[in-house]
């Protein structure tokens, strides 16, 4: 079974309740996922394994650490995912990117795949598979199944706001794939939207509705 992390530090709480608020504008939206995106992303990287390394300081020779070879790869699930790319980045800027294209089909809540581009040497890395909203589950369990095929066998979900049925369908799904959220919300409503969520995160990011 995975690991369900919430991620609940004061600052991330705080800027999530201004992004679920209503008359938060696009901008500020956008500006407050990429800033928790950025504070996620240390608890995430937390294990990240360290290789000793000799160095030269100012006053003599030493041995220091360094992150040791793991390379990592960020892919966001289209399009609310991108929102948290930048966030990250600024921590690990050699990452590679790799897109999932996604939407939920309106009626049978179902993901469509639309889009898929990938690294060449992904199944190499850690990939941090990213999307703000992590509802019925479907689109995140698909998009890992996109990335097993692909060969990759380390891989970790990071999303903003989860309901408890799309935790349990990731569970089901992909025991082996931990999870990383800010918020676990009460449940979906009959539109398999969270509850009290944020909305829709792609249309409140992008201005599209
Ligand atoms: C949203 C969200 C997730 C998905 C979550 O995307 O960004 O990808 O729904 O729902 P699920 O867990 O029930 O699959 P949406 O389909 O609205 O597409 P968009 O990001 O392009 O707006
Ligand atoms: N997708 C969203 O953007 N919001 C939800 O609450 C559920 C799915």
């Amino acid at each position: 079974m995975s690991t369900f992390h919430l991620v609940n530090h004061p600052l991330i709480t705080h800027k999530l309740t201004i992004m679920r608020q209503i008359e938060t504008s696009s901008k500020d939206f956008r500006d407050l996922l990429d800033e928790i995106s950025m504070l996620m992303g240390f608890e995430i990287t937390r294990d990240l394994p360290l290789e000793d390394v000799e160095i030269e300081t100012p006053i003599c020779k030493t041995t220091a650490k360094r992150i040791s070879g793991k390379k990592l790869a960020i892919v966001p699930i289209l399009r609310a995912g991108l929102g948290m790319v930048d966030g990250l980045l600024r921590l690990v800027p050699v990452a590679r990117i790799g897109h999932i294209g996604l939407y939920r089909d309106p009626e049978t809540h179902e993901p469509v795949e639309y889009y898929c581009k990938m690294p060449p040497d992904i199944e190499n890395r850690l990939v941090i598979l990213v999307d703000p909203m992590l509802a019925t589950g479907g689109s995140a369990s698909d998009a890992i199944t996109k990335l097993k095929e692909r060969g990759c066998h380390n891989i970790v979900m990071m999303c903003l706001v989860a309901a408890p049925e799309g935790v349990a369908r990731l569970q089901k799904d992909h025991p082996d794939v931990n999870i990383y959220s800010a918020a676990l919300d009460e449940k979906l409503n009959e539109h398999c939207y969270i509850v009290p969520g944020l909305g829709d995160a792609g249309d409140r990011l992008f201005g599209t509705k």
